[in-house]
């Protein structure tokens, strides 16, 4: 029997992409919210015995994660058999570790809860840090999906001569990747980060690379800064306006605007996050991975 694929939050062109490719169709959801804010969840479809993939795409993950542990438990409560989410872009990676003593550990709590209601995840490059591998948080088989290589073949069709830059040490996982298969030179920057949106990066040691387009490659755009701070450096080093790549562009606030007023010549994001930013499609990636997952 084929799965059966829901969503309450994600349904935008990256999962009509991925249901087209493998064949299934997305299934219906009712989800109402009462006056009183509480949820309300129905489910279409006969669920006995079937595979289910929820598809949500985790921003903004305090409004969505209630009703999507509140499907997920409805369609085991009905008798599926095996629940996987697929969370394109997977949210609470970032407190992996009490900075300060009294801290909430909340990447922690954040997995084993998904780990409770789930009985496996995909997701695409979530933020490893000190945390190395998903299986250290997560009780439940992990797969994560590598947007490297579509990246790479993006910057080779759209960028003429790119030096890739990545703002901090942790970037080096990904800006590596995508500078060998776009075979262009990389600089890793060393970031202080003292709040929210209060950040340091440092000057980039450029002088030979005044020729080239400055690609900043990062793997989250929240609030910009990081990103803008480097900008700034490139502005007074006479670079040419750089062309900004995040995997995921999560955009608090004005953080788009914000960015093209610092000088950015072009924002571009992979689709985890449906945005106006969206020029990498990850939909073969993710289908490929989800089909092998079905398959196993
Ligand atoms: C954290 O270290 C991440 O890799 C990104 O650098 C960070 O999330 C970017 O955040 P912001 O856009 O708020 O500077």
């Amino acid at each position: 029997m084929k799965p059966l694929i829901f969503t309450l939050f994600s349904e935008g062109p990256l999962l009509q992409a991925i249901s087209k490719k493998l064949n299934i169709a997305i299934d219906t959801v009712q989800c109402h919210e009462f006056p009183d804010k509480e949820t309300y969840i129905k489910i279409n479809s006969d669920v006995k015995n079937r595979t289910c993939l929820i598809f949500e795409s985790l921003n903004h993950p305090n409004n969505k994660i209630l009703p999507v542990v509140f499907l997920a438990e409805t369609l085991r409560d009905l008798g599926a058999k095996n629940i996987g989410l697929i969370a394109p872009y997977l949210a609470y990676m970032r407190q992996d570790k009490r900075f300060q003593p009294g801290e909430g550990i909340t990447s922690s709590y954040f997995a084993k809860m998904l780990s409770h209601y789930f009985n496996w995840l995909s997701t695409v490059d979530p933020h490893l840090h000190r945390i190395h591998h998903l299986n250290q948080i997560y009780s439940i088989p992990s797969t994560v999906i590598h947007a490297t290589e579509a990246i790479s073949e993006w910057i080779k069709m759209n960028v003429v001569n790119p030096l890739l830059i990545g703002p901090d040490r942790e970037s080096v996982q990904w800006v590596e990747q995508i500078a060998i298969g776009a075979g262009a030179a990389y600089l890793i920057l060393e970031k202080t980060r003292h709040g929210d949106s209060a950040v340091e990066v440092s000057i980039p040691e450029i002088q030979q690379f005044q020729a080239c387009t400055p690609v900043l490659v990062d793997d989250i755009i929240s609030t910009a800064r990081t990103m803008i701070e480097t900008i700034k450096h490139l502005n007074d080093l006479n670079m040419k306006p750089p062309v900004c790549i995040g995997i995921h562009g999560v955009f608090a606030d004005n953080a788009y605007d914000a960015l093209l007023q610092t000088g950015a010549n072009q924002v571009v994001t992979c689709n985890t996050i449906t945005h106006v930013t969206n020029k990498i499609d990850l939909s073969e990636v993710i289908a490929n991975q989800i089909d092998s997952q079905l398959k196993s």
